[in-house]
């Protein structure tokens, strides 16, 4: 049976198409039940009309509190019974509760080598930093914004012609493999969080993850 996940945007939902893109090809045995947007006009929210996927638009502006917000989401988002809920590129900070709710069912993607660079603006502090490279992470969510466990891992060398706009155009590439493939692996009940650490395949896995390679599935 596909694992049935719900995915969490705000924006251009690239990452959205990547796992459409890879269910479609039958490589991701996954059912995209919905796709909620915080901004009523994210381009995403577009992306799931396409492929017929369940669509809601939820402005936190409508909520008096984070915490009547993150209810009315867990709401909407339990009405679909996901095993997994997929953020991705959704900007929010969550509250405990809600990150509690879903703990060790939730991944998030973040624009950087974990732990360095957490929050925002990541291309360019990474280029400031005079790093030699750069990458994305992906980690299950906990409540402490972008510390949860790291699964898994990629990076490219940082060119000197390299400006925030050509480095967020490599990294996002490389969003585009491994999220879905960290998905594929929670998917095949192969990723679980146990304890604070992720594990796969049994093996509790290093602090930064596993690193992204060729051949690596
Ligand atoms: C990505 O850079 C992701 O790492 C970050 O938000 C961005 C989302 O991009 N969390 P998209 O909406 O999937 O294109």
């Amino acid at each position: 049976m596909s694992c049935p996940i719900v995915v969490l945007i705000s924006g251009s939902g690239s990452n959205l198409q990547a796992l459409i893109d890879q269910s479609l090809q039958g490589k991701l045995d996954v059912e995209i039940k919905a796709v909620i947007s915080n901004k009523a006009d994210a381009f995403g929210l577009e992306r799931a009309k396409k492929a017929n996927i369940p669509n809601h638009a939820l402005s936190h502006k409508e909520f008096e509190s984070r915490e009547a917000f993150d209810l009315a989401l867990q709401e909407l988002i339990d009405q679909y019974q996901p095993k997994l809920v997929v953020l991705a590129g959704f900007m929010r900070i969550l509250t405990e509760t809600f990150t509690q709710h879903y703990e060790g069912r939730m991944l998030n993607i973040h624009p950087s080598l974990l732990p360095k660079f957490k929050g925002l603006n990541t291309h360019q502090r990474a280029i400031d930093a005079q790093e030699a490279e750069h990458g994305v992470s992906v980690h299950f969510v906990s409540s402490e914004l972008d510390a949860g466990a790291v699964i898994l891992q990629a990076s490219t060398p940082i060119a000197a012609t390299d400006n925030a706009d050509s480095l967020a155009q490599k990294v996002h590439a490389l969003e585009h493999v491994i999220y879905p493939l960290a998905v594929k692996w929670f998917s095949e009940e192969r990723l679980i969080l146990q304890q604070g650490k992720a594990l796969l395949d049994g093996e509790t896995l290093e602090e930064t993850g596993v690193r992204y390679h060729q051949g690596l599935n």
